[in-house]
């Protein structure tokens, strides 16, 4: 773990009740997240990366029926705080960039309306004209030409390109120590893919915060973090530094990643479809290795749960044959 960690999360467990029974969604994850640094999550959908990223935010869903760890901020676990207290610090401290703009945009107000509103947590002393302002420095910032048009215009108005860079203008004038993208460039075509991409590299490179970038694409992790953290059915199985992590993937389920990610005649939505089978139930979670089910390394080793060990200095994998 880094020491000066902005973000650490510990031992992080988390339950949704469902009419089945509770779904154990995230199990005693550990993630840190050092200043200004790029942390990936990747894993199929359903692996639990939307869950940890609302954590962060204080956004859990109303049948969250257990959350047991910690997730500290500079120290302060977010988990003992009063809602109006994390509300406080979402905008401020903690931003989102979502997959989908639509959902984060209010179609009924303007462009210019939303980006000012996002600014009032963190810049109460300043009035609208000056946040305004400020949304149109960032817009161009953010590859948007002709700032008072946009700020003028309603989401519809908007291509899904341009709403992706106005959520990330959004996010960006909050001024936040962390910033949450998850699966930011899902819904945009490869193209404009890139071209998110990019910005987010361009902003890093002058943004004092830490990024904890959500993807299911192994390529966009490792063109963009600095850290990567596999997770797979609700728990991280593999983590450590980028460069060493792809150089020696040593967990099954990340080389299966990796595997699927080279092969160049899958399309970006289906490239994980050749790991045969599917998540486990995590209604019922079943004993030992979180992955032997699908494994094929799997030995009698793997009917009991093998903890993280460390394969080289900071990069950890769950499995048997480390
Ligand atoms: N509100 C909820 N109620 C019940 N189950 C949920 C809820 N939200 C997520 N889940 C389940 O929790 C698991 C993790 O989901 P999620 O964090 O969205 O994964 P990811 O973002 O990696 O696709 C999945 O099995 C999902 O179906
Ligand atoms: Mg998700």
């Amino acid at each position: 773990m880094t020491r000066d960690a902005l973000v650490e999360i510990r031992s992080l467990s988390i339950d949704f009740a469902t009419g089945r029974g509770a779904v154990h969604a995230l199990r005693d994850v550990n993630l840190s997240v050092g200043r200004r640094r790029i942390v990936g999550l990747v894993g199929e959908s359903g692996s639990g990366k939307s869950t940890l990223a609302l954590a962060l935010l204080g956004l859990l869903p109303e049948n969250t029926s257990k959350v047991t760890g910690n997730i500290e901020l500079e120290g302060k676990n977010l988990l003992a705080l009063k809602p109006e207290q994390l509300e406080h610090l979402r905008g401020r401290r903690i931003a989102m960039i979502f997959q989908d703009p639509m959902t984060a945009l209010n179609p009924v107000f303007t462009i210019g309306t939303q980006l000012v509103d996002a600014q009032r947590n963190r810049h109460p002393d300043l009035g609208r004209k000056e946040l305004l302002s400020r949304a149109a420095a960032m817009l161009i910032r953010v590859g948007i030409s002709d700032p008072e048009t946009r700020l003028a215009a309603y989401p519809h108005q908007l291509s899904g390109g341009m709403r992706q860079r106005v959520m990330i203008a959004m996010a960006l004038l909050c001024e936040p120590d962390v910033l949450i993208a998850d699966e930011p460039t899902t819904a945009l075509d490869v193209t404009i893919e890139a071209q998110i991409v990019d910005l987010i590299k361009d902003i890093q490179a002058e943004f004092s915060g830490s990024i904890i970038f959500v993807s299911h694409s192994l390529g966009l992790i490792s063109e963009l973090c600095d850290e990567v953290a596999v997770m797979y059915a609700g728990k991280v199985v593999e983590s450590g530094p980028t460069r060493g992590l792809f150089a020696h993937p040593s967990h099954p389920y990340t080389q299966a990643l990796l595997a699927c990610e080279i092969d160049p005649d899958t399309e970006p939505g289906e490239r994980l479809v050749t790991i045969k089978g599917g998540l486990p139930d995590l209604v019922d979670v079943p004993s030992g290795c979180i992955f032997a089910d699908r494994c094929p390394a799997r030995f009698e080793k793997c009917s009991q749960e093998p903890a993280l060990r460390e394969v080289a200095p900071g990069h950890d994998a769950a499995c048997w044959l480390v």
